[in-house]
């Protein structure tokens, strides 16, 4: 399969940072909760926690659509839940990507329904071409046109995730 180089590790390095020193200042003096949606975000989640500033908590939920990333079908079901009490807390979601906006909108909906303090979305890569769900990303790592991605924890057929550099694939 032939792939070309997007983001490299490096440029990736640079944007985590990034975000995690605005984030770790728009929280400063609180605890906010990240939860990470899975199995794409491992990578993405652990050098972003790393390089906060704040203390934080983590936990994870697992959304899947059926269907695959490139033909999504729209119906998203949660096979794995959060686990630590997310009421009257400030949480932050963490995608590896944001495409048609499907899978992010179900589970913003589902979780404000559980009445956290304060929720805020924050993704690596926003990837415009697909949207139908309008979703507001408050911490974006990149910005995307269009093309399949691979790396960094994004699989094509579960393959390519451990990846360092971000590719497009032809
Ligand atoms: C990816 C990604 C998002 C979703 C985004 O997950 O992590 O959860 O697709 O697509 P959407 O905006 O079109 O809904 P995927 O279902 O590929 O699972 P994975 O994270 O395990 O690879």
């Amino acid at each position: 399969m032939e792939k070309e180089l997007l983001f490299s590790e490096e440029t990736i390095k640079g944007r985590v940072k990034a975000l995690a020193k605005s984030i770790s200042s728009d929280y400063k003096g609180e605890e906010p909760l990240f939860i990470g949606v899975l199995n794409g975000v491992i990578f993405f989640f652990a050098d972003l926690m790393r390089e906060m500033t704040v203390p934080v908590t983590m936990d994870f939920l697992r959304a899947t659509s059926y269907g695959s990333r490139m033909n999504s079908s729209g119906v998203v079901r949660i096979t794995k839940d959060v686990e630590i009490p997310v009421r009257g807390r400030h949480l932050i979601l963490v995608e590896d990507i944001v495409d048609t906006g499907l899978t992010l909108s179900y589970i913003t909906r589902k979780i404000r329904a559980e009445k956290p303090e304060s929720l805020r979305i924050c993704a690596l890569i926003d990837k415009s071409e697909r949207r139908q769900e309008k979703v507001s990303i408050d911490y974006r790592g990149f910005l995307v046109q269009g093309g399949f991605i691979v790396g960094y924890g994004l699989d094509y057929e579960n393959r390519y995730r451990n990846l360092r550099d971000i590719y497009v694939i032809k």
